[in-house]
């Protein structure tokens, strides 16, 4: 099983269920305290409930209500764990010293760090009788003194600075090399130093520089005459600058940016890598429990570190899947998604371990790791009763016959166990049951008190109907050179209703759905198509978070042809 995961819910809730001392870095962005509509993002059941909880007793309501959930995060947090949390001036003082330095404690308070976020102050600002907010604060606290912390630098080219800045002074002063050489050729700045012959084109500096720059230590004067006496460069004086706590570098998203998907309060990807990268390790676990629109789990996943999501929002929760997809290759490690309901085609088509594994940890078991010699049993009860999977439908009699055997070879003793306290030998669980199963499974009951407990995936995981999606194609307009202007218009029908479209307009079946518009709420799309073959996607989403997608074939060239 994969350890990235996305997960629907309360964050309070799942936050109970991580074990303890398992995550290295946190980071949340939760809804400001804030009465505005505008901090509503998703507009969805689950969005607007815990918006109107939070907002239900003021300021000390909101606190408790964030305070219970830092409770946790620390709980589960590494020794050498931190945490980033975001917040503006509605709550910071508040969240400081009333959640931060309580749970946390004074000592382990690390930094604040201000975000610049540049807004454009608009017009109605200059009648205002205070100044406009352009910051956000971000708090960042370890769990204790020996939290993992790297040294990064300003314009975030680390690797640069990596693979240039090798040599080090004794006192640890670190410079790379350049050169002393003038790029014209400068006859006044032709002369021999230290017994260095001048370069063809004269040195850069005058003598008297050289000299200078020489007592200072800032050149490198080679023990062997035929080599040429170079300048160095300190890795503190260059722009590269050790990050500080003003961070004024990292612009808020433009309306255009490519990274934009169309939801307010979406933070800059090159704000979470510089937090990422400076407080964990490739491999790491980061968390974010208010995932929104992803961008923690996608910077976190570009950088190789393990990640888990959580969002309340079926929208926030589905876009951040759709963000994930359209960033994979073939390298990126697998996530799962966690609904609350899931439909039959896709549990079907998931990788076989994959679901074995999933399935049996959501029947409160343990998955079996070893794939091979498991004699087909796939995990066991904490009792360590086994567990079969069989991910098919009508399972039938021969089935019971060979599991039953191998729950004998498994553990007689503690088959034996089971058939003398009366409790089920093993479970199978199958997406259905035929009539020789459970008739077969009733006669070893009945004859020898051999109870095998036939599940159903849907006793386990609740199942809904996905959603279907209808689109129509309208042609808008044509231009000389035969490029068309087309209108899709998608319509779905969900019995947990629709919440929005998103399209692929270059859709290729092996690479899968990469989406151009994530968040489309309307379900209305114009794109211009040349003469040529096009497959458009289009995907739905519902209220459950189960999705469907409808692929259209178009062929255009003197007409627009639909197949
Ligand atoms: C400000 S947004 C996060 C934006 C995110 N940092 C980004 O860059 O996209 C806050 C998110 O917290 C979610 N949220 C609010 N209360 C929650 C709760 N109790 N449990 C889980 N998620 C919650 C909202 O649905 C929303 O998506």
């Amino acid at each position: 099983m994969s350890v990235n995961k996305l997960i629907l819910g309360d964050n309070l809730e799942i936050l109970k269920t991580i074990e303890s001392e398992t995550i290295d870095l946190i980071y949340l962005d939760p809804p400001f305290f804030s009465n505005r509509n505008y901090e509503v993002i998703w507009g969805d059941e689950g969005e607007i409930r815990s918006f109107q909880d939070r907002w239900a007793g003021g300021i000390d309501h909101y606190i408790t209500w964030l305070k219970e959930r830092v409770e946790q995060m620390h709980r589960i947090l590494k020794p050498t764990g931190s945490i980033f949390l975001h917040c503006d001036w509605h709550a910071d003082a508040y969240i400081r010293v009333e959640i931060l330095d309580k749970i946390f404690g004074y000592e382990n308070f690390r930094n604040l760090i201000i975000w610049k976020r540049k807004n454009s102050i608009g017009q109605s600002n200059k009648k205002s009788r205070q100044f406009g907010y352009n910051i956000d604060s971000i708090y960042f606290y370890s769990k204790t003194k020996n939290n993992t912390f790297n040294t990064i630098f300003m314009e975030s080219n680390s690797e640069y600075i990596e693979k240039f800045f090798t040599n080090k002074d004794p006192d640890g002063r670190i410079y790379r090399l350049a050169t002393l050489t003038s790029p014209s050729p400068r006859p006044n700045l032709t002369y021999e130093y230290k017994g260095h012959k001048p370069p063809e084109k004269g040195w850069a500096i005058s003598y008297e520089k050289m000299i200078e720059w020489d007592k200072k230590g800032k050149i490198f004067i080679p023990d062997d005459t035929n080599k040429r006496i170079q300048r160095k460069i300190y890795l503190d004086e260059i722009q590269g600058q050790l990050i500080q706590t003003l961070w004024d570098d990292i612009n808020v998203l433009s309306p255009s940016s490519k990274e934009r998907i169309g939801y307010p309060t979406q933070k800059p990807e090159a704000l979470l890598e510089r937090i990422i990268k400076c407080a964990s390790n490739e491999g790491d676990t980061v968390l974010d429990p208010f995932v929104g629109g992803g961008t923690t789990v996608a910077v976190a996943d570009k950088l190789n570190r393990k990640w888990i999501g959580i969002d309340q929002s079926v929208q926030a929760i589905k876009v951040t899947e759709l963000r994930l997809d359209k960033q994979r290759d073939l390298f990126s490690a697998p996530f799962s998604v966690q609904l609350h309901k899931y439909d039959y085609d896709t549990l079907r088509n998931k990788n076989a371990f994959e679901f074995e594994a999933w399935i049996v940890q959501q029947f409160g078991g343990a998955s079996n790791t070893r794939q091979r010699n498991d004699l087909g049993l796939d995990g066991k009860m904490p009792d360590n009763t086994p567990i079969q999977v069989k991910r098919s439908d009508n399972i039938g009699r021969n089935v019971i016959d060979n599991f039953l055997a191998a729950v004998m070879r498994n553990d007689q003793k503690l088959f034996d166990k089971n058939v003398a306290d009366k409790k089920p030998v093993g479970y199978i669980i199958a997406f259905s049951f035929g009539r020789g199963a459970v008739e077969e499974v009733a006669r070893l009951k009945l004859k020898n008190n051999i109870i095998i407990e036939l599940v159903k995936v849907e006793d386990i995981v609740p199942i809904a109907k996905k959603p279907t999606v209808s689109v129509e194609i309208n042609e808008l307009a044509r231009d000389a050179k035969g490029v068309r202007e087309i209108e899709f218009v998608a319509s779905g029908t969900s019995e947990a209703g629709i919440e929005f479209y998103s399209w692929d307009f270059a859709y290729d079946a092996e690479h899968g759905f990469k989406a151009d518009v994530m968040l489309d709420k309307e379900g209305k799309q114009t794109t211009k198509l040349k003469a040529g073959l096009h497959n458009i996607a289009v995907k739905v989403v519902d209220n459950d978070g189960l999705e469907s997608i409808e692929v259209i074939k178009l062929k255009v060239n003197g007409t627009v042809e639909r197949s």
